[in-house]
């Protein structure tokens, strides 16, 4: 199967506007390991973070990779962390949530409990993702995301640089401006690896039952969470002052 999200052109006005905004990443990304130490990537193995793992393993720049692990994703995300191991020849770090916040909310609401309200699809994110991030963030002075401020309403205003007033750090998002164009053409032209399900028309993908496929024209997060409104789309890791 072809993947939609790949350019069938590439031009070289392309790859020109994708090497300055390149340049301008490499550059954040120096900065923000020489300003702060130790710092830390949070990659969920999406096609922005595979951009930034690229560029931070290709520049060798002084920045620890980490990925939550939520014990519910696709199997295809765990064979691209197989895969991209190889790849790079490093492993990001793993946390997973603890093993008594799955195993009471399991007892409590059921293995899918996430479906029955908004309250559940938070609590759950909030022991699988938010917990984790918390431990991963332990001690760092300051943490870097792939997200991009065309994701979604809720990202509009995303700055390149912010203070986290959640985890207490400095917060960088170095592709903030970049089009969901911009990363494809550098997976593309650099030869990332990426996830075998954005061949399936999933371009955003997150825990396997709340990720689905979406159809041409529709919102690029719009198979996440699918049943609830993008104003609630955010799983708390993002959480605006
Ligand atoms: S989410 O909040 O809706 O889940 P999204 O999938 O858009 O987030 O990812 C945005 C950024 O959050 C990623 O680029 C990454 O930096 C971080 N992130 C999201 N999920 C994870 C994860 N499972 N592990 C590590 N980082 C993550
Ligand atoms: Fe739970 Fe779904 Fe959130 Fe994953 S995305 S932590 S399965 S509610």
């Amino acid at each position: 199967m072809s993947n939609p999200f790949i350019h069938p052109n590439v031009t070289d006005a392309m790859l020109q506007s994708v090497a300055r905004k390149t340049d301008a990443v490499v550059n954040v990304l120096r900065a923000a390991a020489s300003e702060f130490q130790p710092i830390a990537f949070a990659s969920s193995m999406g096609p922005e973070d595979m951009v930034l793992t690229d560029l931070i393993q290709r520049h060798g720049i002084d920045i620890d990779i980490f990925t939550l692990d939520t014990g519910r994703l696709p199997a295809e995300t765990y064979e691209l962390m197989a895969r991209a191991d190889k790849h790079y020849g490093m492993r990001p770090v793993t946390f997973f949530p603890r093993h008594e916040a799955v195993e009471e909310y399991v007892r409590k609401h059921g293995v899918n409990g996430f479906y029955d309200s908004v309250e559940l699809r938070k609590a759950c994110c909030a022991m699988r993702k938010v917990e984790p991030l918390k431990r991963a963030l332990a001690g760092k002075k300051a943490w870097i995301t792939g997200m991009r401020a065309q994701q979604s309403a809720t990202r509009a205003e995303l700055p390149v640089r912010q203070f986290d007033e959640s985890h207490d750090i400095e917060k960088f998002n170095p592709l903030s401006d970049w089009t969901e164009r911009d990363v494809w053409v550098y997976i593309q032209s650099n030869q990332v690896p990426y996830n075998a399900l954005h061949e399936q028309f999933y371009p955003s993908i997150g825990c396997q039952p709340c990720t689905r496929a979406i159809s041409p024209g529709e919102d690029i997060r719009a198979g996440r969470w699918w049943w609830e409104n993008p104003e609630s789309k955010e799983c708390g890791l993002h959480v605006k002052a």
